[in-house]
Parts: structure tokens; sequence; C-alpha cells
């Protein structure tokens, strides 16, 4: 493969003056392994041949295949980096379908996990007790909703949700996470990954920057790689998101998303101090940080750290939530708290491109939290997960001994098990999976290669009874002794 050439043909056809070396470079590699030129299973020039070959530094060249490889399309190993397995047709043959996957675009194809578990086994993550949920309290309350609807009700609905509930979320958040809002700032969403969406296509543009926490949330990566934008893996310690001075330097963002109170999968938490630095630096490069609380009801000791979103005045930050781990996934609900200023030109973009209706079930949600019963559920909810974290602590103390440290245990329904390298932690949750037994890779949080990943496991622990979980971990222990590695003879 000639690159300078490639890039140079690439330069003069499809690049835009501004753009930067990396950026260039960046893009002429990217539109050539869709195109099928790079093809899958090719291996890259190493960075320093590929530096002087094209003249530019190295650092150029190792930030433009980081880039890559954060948005799947090289995987790198010792050997060297090689074009990934997009399982896509290029684009000049898409008439004919995506290969593997007939008739998804290459964006949606990219976006599809290895594979898709079912979320009701021991250990799914991001499910909380579903047979726990009042069932008859909200058959009732949606009954009532029914019942009291208007003909009028059945139209399209207020693009931003209805009032009631937009009214019940602010109370509720301004008194449980010190939130700053009016109603008006508030918009009901089906989910915090249709906010995602929402925030990724109307508050950037294609090829902005966007931050994601790495090892991080690969939901909120499938929202930015779908709406095409430059996703920069920035590596979080024990206390959550770390960015660098060279970061901001030479990825200054537009958007920043942080899970500052319960660091998924970690599960560190952001301290107060590291939230006032992202803030102001936030403002001083004009970045606007979304703040996913998705789980930040669940606290077991001591209590909770407010939101960001109400830290300081003015703080450039859009805060979302979500009922599915306060009430069920199903519900398809959540919310966004966007600033003042976004409130009227974010209503006016979501009435075009999303149109909202299901009425009742948002109005028997309202009437869910202003009854107090809301509040009933969680504080229930929050003696059992104790419970149940409690009994995991025990059982993986008893089944791993000093072989695994737990994080993030102290908030949500997951924590982090995390071993050592010897763990080949997929091959240990595929096993896991034939099992029945849902245990997700810490490794497969990893976002691109810029931090060598940690081994170990999500462990989702809402679902599982405390009796039961003793039998769980003991199960997984006995597959992680099958599956380490052995220390090589000397
Ligand atoms: C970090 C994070 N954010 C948000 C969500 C919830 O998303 P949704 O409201 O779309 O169900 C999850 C679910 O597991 C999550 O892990």
């Amino acid at each position: 493969m000639d690159y300078a050439l490639l890039l140079a043909n690439f330069a003069t056809t499809d690049a835009q003056p501004s753009w930067s070396q990396q950026r260039l470079l960046h893009e002429c590699l990217r539109a050539a392994i869709r195109s099928g030129t790079l093809h899958a299973g090719c291996r890259l020039l190493a960075t320093r041949q590929l530096a002087a070959e094209l003249g530019m530094a190295r650092n150029t060249i190792l930030y433009a295949f980081e880039q890559l490889a954060t948005e799947g399309f090289v995987v790198t190993d010792r050997r060297g980096t090689f074009v990934a397995h997009l399982n896509v047709a290029p684009p000049q043959r898409a008439g004919a379908g995506t290969l593997g996957h007939p008739g998804l675009s290459a964006r949606a194809a990219c976006a599809l996990p290895p594979s898709d578990p079912a979320t009701m086994s021991a250990f799914a993550p991001g499910v909380p007790s579903l047979d726990d949920f009042p069932i008859a309290i909200w058959r009732r309350l949606l009954d009532r909703a029914w019942r009291a609807l208007a003909a009028s009700q059945l139209n399209y609905g207020d693009p931003a949700g209805e009032p009631a509930l937009r009214s019940a979320i602010a109370d509720h958040l301004r008194a449980a996470r010190g939130v700053l809002c009016e109603p008006s700032q508030v918009f009901i969403t089906d989910g915090t990954q249709n906010a995602l969406d929402l925030c990724s296509r109307s508050l950037a543009d294609a090829g902005d920057v966007v931050w994601i926490e790495n090892p991080g949330y690969r939901g909120a990566l499938t929202a930015f790689r779908n709406a095409e934008l430059r996703v920069v893996a920035i590596d979080v310690d024990e206390h959550g998101l770390a960015p660098s001075a060279a970061d901001w330097r030479d990825h200054p963002p537009k958007l920043i998303y942080v899970t500052p109170s319960h660091q998924y999968p970690f599960g560190g938490v952001l301290s107060v101090c590291r939230r006032l630095a992202l803030i102001e630096q936030a403002k001083a490069v004009g970045a606007l940080i979304i703040e996913d609380d998705y789980d930040s009801e669940f606290r077991y000791d001591g209590p909770p750290l407010s939101a960001m979103q109400g830290l300081a005045p003015n703080a450039p930050v859009l805060y979302l939530g979500t009922f599915s781990k306060t009430m069920f996934p199903a519900l398809r609900i959540g919310f966004m708290v966007v600033p003042p200023s976004l409130a009227t030109p974010l209503a006016q973009y979501v009435a075009r491109s999303a149109p909202r209706g299901r009425a009742a079930d948002q109005l028997a949600l309202a009437e869910f939290l202003r009854t107090g019963q809301f509040a009933t559920h969680l504080r229930r909810m929050r003696r059992l997960y104790r419970q149940r974290r409690d009994a995991l602590g025990a059982a993986v103390e008893r089944h791993f001994g000093a072989s695994a440290t737990l994080c993030g245990s102290s908030a949500g329904i997951h924590l982090a098990l995390v071993l050592g390298a010897e763990v080949p932690d997929a091959r240990v949750s595929a096993a896991a999976l034939e099992q029945g037994m849902i245990v997700n890779a810490l490794s497969s949080h990893a976002i691109g290669p810029a931090q060598a990943a940690r081994n170990g496991f999500v462990l989702g622990y809402a679902q599982v009874p405390a009796s039961a979980m003793d039998a769980s971990v003991r199960q997984l222990a006995a597959l992680v002794q099958q599956y380490r590695q052995k220390a090589a003879p000397l």
C-alpha cells in the first residue's frame, strides 16, 4: 500500500483545509477501511515507518491509530495494528446489503455487540430486582390514568413530556440529588440511551470531539459512534475521570460524558474537587458535560454526593436520569435536565425529530412519585440491595480470597470484581454464559487501547437473592480457576 499516495489523493478530494494532520490521517484511513481499500485483517504499517513515509510526527500517527481503535476500525495487539473485521460491505457495494448483516447500514453493523445475552440471570448488570417491583400498585395507577385520559391526550404529546411528570421529577431531583432545576428544564425521554442519542444529534456535529470514560459505558459509545462524533477515550482512575493537561490541550471536547457518582463499570466516585475542576475546565473550552446519574439513588455507605449539575451556578452540565434501575427497564422512561438556555431550542428540535406520546404511562409515573410510593419503593430496594451486596462481598471473600479486589460497592446495583491479568475474563464470561450465568468481562469495557484493560467481571447483584449468592459465586470461582492461565515455567 502506498500510504503517501493514498493520503495525497484523499487530501485533494475529500479533506477540508482546516483539518490538522492528525485529523487528515485519521479520516483518510477511516475512509480507506470503509471502502475496503484497506481490507479486514490487513496490517497497517508500523507507526515509526508510517511517520517516516508520510513525513509526520510519530505522535500524530499514534493519535490517529488510537482514534481508529476507539471507533472500532482497527485492533491492536503485540504484533501490530490490524484492520478490524467490521462485517460491513464497502459503501460502493451497499446495494448488496451489509456482509453478515443483510440490510444493516455499516454504522449499525459496527454497533452490534459480539453476543446479546439475556438479562434475567445471576449477575446481569443494570437490572433491578424485577420480582420486587410492586406490580399491583403500578397496575392500579395505570388503570386510573387511562380512565382519566381525555381523547385529546391520544394525540401527539408535549415534546418535552407531560407537565405533571416533569414537575414531579424536578421536585424529586431538587430534594434527593441537589439538582438546580425548574420543570421547564426537564425533558422526558425513552430512557438514557434515547437521551444520549438525542444529545449526540442535537448538541454536536459529526466530527466534533466527545470524551468518554475509559473503561466506560458502551451504550454511550454506541450513541456517539452513531452520530459520527470523534470519540476520545479518557482514562479513569479509582476516583473516576482523570483527564490530563495534554487531553485538554490536544483534544478539547465539545461534549464530556461522565458517570461521576458511580463510574461505570469501576464504581469510582468523582470527588468534589475533581467535579469543580471539570466544570471550570469545561467552561474554559466551551464544553458541555453530560452527567449520567444512572444508579445514584442506591447508596449504602454514607450520604450520597449531590449531582454535579447543582454544584456550581450555571455549571455547563446536562443531567441524565433513568427509571430503568429504580423501577424496571421495560418502562423506557428517563429524563434530561438541560441548562436553561437550551430548553427552548431543544424543545423545538425534539418536537420535529422525536414526537412524544404514552401520556398514561407518564401520568401514572407522576402519581407514583407525587404520592410518595416511589420513595417507599426506593427505601425497600435500598435495604434489599444492601443485603445482597453484603452477601456478595462475603461470598467473594470466601471463594476468591486475596486474589480479587471489589471496586464500586458503595453504590448502585453492580460492582467490579477485579482479578489478575492471568484470568482471561472474556473466555470465562463466554463459558459462564453457557452455564446460564451472565458475568460481563471488565476488559470488554475498555474503549480503545489507551489503557491496559483490567481483568475481572461486572457483577450485577440486584436480582440474586442473598441465599443464592454463595452458590453463584462458587460457580464463578470454579470457572475462573479452570481458565486461570498457568504461570509460565521458569
Ligand atoms: C452507565 C449507564 N447509563 C445508563 C443506563 C440505563 O440506560 P436506559 O435508561 O437506556 O435503560 C445504564 C444501564 O445499564 C448504564 O449502565
